[in-house]
């Protein structure tokens, strides 16, 4: 079993406590202040949480403490004291932000048994190892299939040095594999240089790729040392290269054969040594079948195809974006922003995402600015006419429906059984039935779960 983290941010905390969770396998960090918490946290591994209100934190830390108490990975407890029940801005607190609370004096066992179903809740909003495994260290979100396909395949051409080709609709992240390639290759510690063949004008994209010499032509003041050059050693990107004019073509396939270079108005050849990554979002059968690529320089740059997944079809991966770009920019917000509200998920799934993971960011970007309430919407998504979607068979419709409410009251209350039993109008044994029913928990998270169904039927057996 893997070690489990515990924060226990208290002024005042129990050594019998800490011990009793030591001998339980947590394993304890004790802090004190807003910003221990922060540094103590991660955000990738499943984590228990401890935040002992009942030993005194004023209005201003708590307020700097929300951030890390809205992470979803992370299983908050509070401890409060009996006063603090009736307390707004702490029932407000604990609501947004904790799986549980105890009031105490409570027993230490009782504190830790709720650690532990708190943990596991956790647990379910945690990325399995599995899937974090292999991923790029360049930022790129996602776990679905497609993308660990694309991970694996990353790896796997990062190790040898041959030319790649990526395909893919506009916004799915071509650049960004590009880069990760580099990142994982041999050649990380020299350039990646990447060229768009699309902006630059015809007439200047020779000059551009090759470089001059000084005196080359009228307004060549002095030698400039092209993109091709200025990447020896590492990787070039050659961005929209379906947009490559044909007199630049013939050239690119020169260099390409032979690896070597002329600056315009030179007289020698350089040997340049990068590795060539091509990207595009054009139909390149296409613009071979209509004379307007070559299709011996199609069959030189791409030794090694690599596909691009679009954003409607990486499944859950599309809520992961949504809660990353929220978590990069939400301090746009100005204010305290808590994710999105159930029909912004639904909508998010529905709409077809033409643009991809760049529209993604930039809707979730506009909506943090201006939306209103605590939670971003689908209008303010501007998706409001995609909430609802046309079910396939009433058994299936069904199924999809309970799984999708199930799965929206989890995340709209964090994981709190009661709360999600209360909204969906279930008793908590119906709902654990349920969880069960549609595989909804895993590994502690189900131990858990067992506990709770226990404590469940003793306290319908009193
Ligand atoms: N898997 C991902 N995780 C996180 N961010 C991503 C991911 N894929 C793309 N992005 C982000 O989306 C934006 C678009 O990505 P990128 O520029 O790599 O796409 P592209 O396919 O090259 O687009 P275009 O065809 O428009 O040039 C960037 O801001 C990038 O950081
Ligand atoms: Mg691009």
């Amino acid at each position: 079993m893997r070690a489990r983290k515990l924060v226990y941010a208290s002024r005042n905390p129990s050594e019998s406590l800490r011990s009793r969770l030591a001998a339980r396998g947590w394993h304890v960090e004790v802090v004190a202040g807003a910003n221990e918490v922060r540094r103590s946290l991660r955000r990738d591994v499943a984590m228990g949480g401890l935040l002992d209100l009942s030993s005194g934190f004023d209005p201003h830390e708590l307020a700097a403490l929300a951030p890390s108490l809205a992470l979803i990975n992370v299983g908050w407890v509070a401890l409060i004291d009996a006063a603090q029940r009736r307390n707004a801005s702490v029932r407000q607190l604990i609501r947004d932000c904790c799986f549980d609370y105890v009031t105490v004096p409570a027993s230490d066992e009782r504190i830790v048994d709720s650690i532990g179903h708190a943990y596991g809740m956790a647990v379910l909003n945690e990325v399995p190892e599995e899937e974090r495994e292999g991923r790029p260290e360049t930022g790129m979100v996602g776990a679905c299939d497609a993308m660990r396909t694309l991970y694996r395949l990353i790896g796997k051409v990062a190790a040898s040095d041959v030319s790649v080709f990526i395909a893919g609709e506009s916004g799915t992240g071509k650049e960004l594999t590009a880069l990760a390639i580099h990142a994982r290759s041999a050649r990380r510690h020299k350039p990646f240089v990447a060229v768009n063949c699309g902006a630059i004008p015809a007439p200047l994209l020779q000059s551009e790729l090759f470089g001059y010499e000084k005196g080359a032509f009228t307004g060549a003041h002095r030698r400039k040392i092209g993109t091709i050059e200025a990447a020896n050693g590492g990787t070039l990107l050659l961005d929209e290269i379906g947009d490559l004019p044909l007199e630049s073509q013939a050239s690119l396939l020169r260099f390409l054969q032979e690896a070597r270079i002329e600056r315009l108005g030179g007289q020698t050849s350089i040997a340049v040594d990068v590795r060539i990554i091509s990207a595009t979002h054009v139909d390149m059968a296409g613009a071979m079948r209509e004379g307007r690529f070559r299709p011996d320089l199609y069959y030189r740059l791409g030794v090694l195809h690599i596909e691009e997944p679009p954003l409607r079809a990486r499944g859950k991966d599309i809520e992961l974006l949504a809660q990353y770009t929220l978590d990069r920019f939400r301090k746009e917000a100005g204010r305290r922003l808590r994710g999105f509200s159930p029909d912004a998920i639904a909508a998010m799934h529905n709409y077809g995402w033409p643009g991809n993971v760049r529209e993604l960011i930039n809707r979730i970007r506009r909506a943090i600015v201006l939306s209103e309430g605590g939670q971003i919407t689908a209008n303010d998504l501007e998706l409001g006419d995609y909430v609802t979607l046309a079910p396939v068979s009433i058994a299936q419709a069904r199924v999809i429906a309970e799984r999708q409410a199930l799965e929206l009251a989890m995340l709209r209350n964090r994981g709190r059984l009661s709360d999600i039993a209360h909204d969906l109008n279930v008793s908590r044994a119906t709902l654990m039935r349920l969880m069960h029913a549609h595989g909804i928990h895993r590994g502690d998270a189900s131990a858990d779960l067992a506990q709770e169904l226990e404590r469940e039927r003793r306290a319908f057996a009193r």
